[in-house]
């Protein structure tokens, strides 16, 4: 299959197709979704917590994301791979935003690359995008922000509905090719992805984006416990390593494994 190009996701806008975009971290989760045929992986910096184990995404590092990048870059054969770059590796300056970005296409095989932030991040999309590096912008609740933003709370309700869309527009102007919602009431993210020409990916942003994302742990049940509302659980993976893992164990320990089929 032909690699997903950004003209192809404007074009699926512009008819009316769907967007789909998961995250993957590793070549097997990858080349299973791409498989599947979804358009998008996303190498989030929600590694953080989805892989490394820390409470937030703010811990992660370029040099801890990137190799799990290179990994998901390797395996994708159709799928537009999104580097996500990581909390303080492009707040500082324009300049800064580009080395990095520069250190995922070079290093990691990154597609794209994603950012997080509305109206304050043109000049640092206006030097990427002139640099030819492709970016997708991500506004409405933007986990980097966490403490700024007073915890995970929906963005755009009542009167700043506008500042969410004011964000949409500006990273459209600046060159963004997408940008992801989060946490947008459905009626604002409806009306925003009505009005930009680029597409829109929605995560708890409702029915009305023209594309949808989920982190892959939470769809395909491999994280448990309390899920946020905007998640569906299509699979149970966390069940079926759980009693694969138990039923290994105990033909271990009762001398079923190895058999002598398993034996040179
Ligand atoms: O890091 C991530 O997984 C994300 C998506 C939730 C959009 O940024
Ligand atoms: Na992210």
């Amino acid at each position: 299959a032909r690699r997903v190009r950004t003209h192809h996701l404007r074009e699926m806008k512009e008819r009316g197709d769907k967007i789909t975009m998961l995250t993957a971290y590793d070549m097997y989760t990858a080349a299973t979704f791409d498989e599947a045929g979804i358009d998008l992986l996303l190498v989030g910096d929600s590694a953080s917590n989805n892989v490394l184990g820390n409470e937030t995404s703010l811990p992660i590092t370029v040099d801890e994301l990137l190799p799990l990048t290179r990994a998901v870059a390797g395996a994708a054969r159709r799928a537009m791979v999104v580097g996500d770059l990581p909390f303080g590796s492009y707040q500082a300056s324009p300049e800064q935003g580009y080395l990095t970005a520069v250190r995922f296409m070079k290093e990691a095989g990154a597609h794209c690359v994603k950012l997080e932030g509305g109206v304050e991040m043109v000049p640092v999309i206006e030097k990427l995008t002139r640099g030819g590096i492709p970016v997708m912008a991500h506004i409405g609740f933007t986990p980097q922000s966490e403490h700024a933003l007073g915890g995970y709370r929906v963005q755009g309700r009542g009167e700043t509905a506008d500042r969410v869309r004011r964000d949409a527009l500006a990273v459209q102007e600046a060159g963004a090719f997408a940008v992801v919602m989060e946490m947008v009431p459905g009626d604002v993210a409806a009306e925003i992805s009505a009005e930009l020409a680029i597409p829109t990916i929605g995560i708890g942003a409702g029915a009305g984006c023209d594309g949808q994302v989920l982190v892959w742990q939470d769809a395909f049940g491999l994280r448990t416990g309390r899920m946020a509302r905007f998640v569906k659980q299509y699979a149970d993976v966390h069940s079926v390593l759980l009693e694969g893992a138990r039923a290994y164990a105990a033909d271990v320990k009762g001398g079923t494994f190895p058999a002598p089929e398993h034996t040179f």
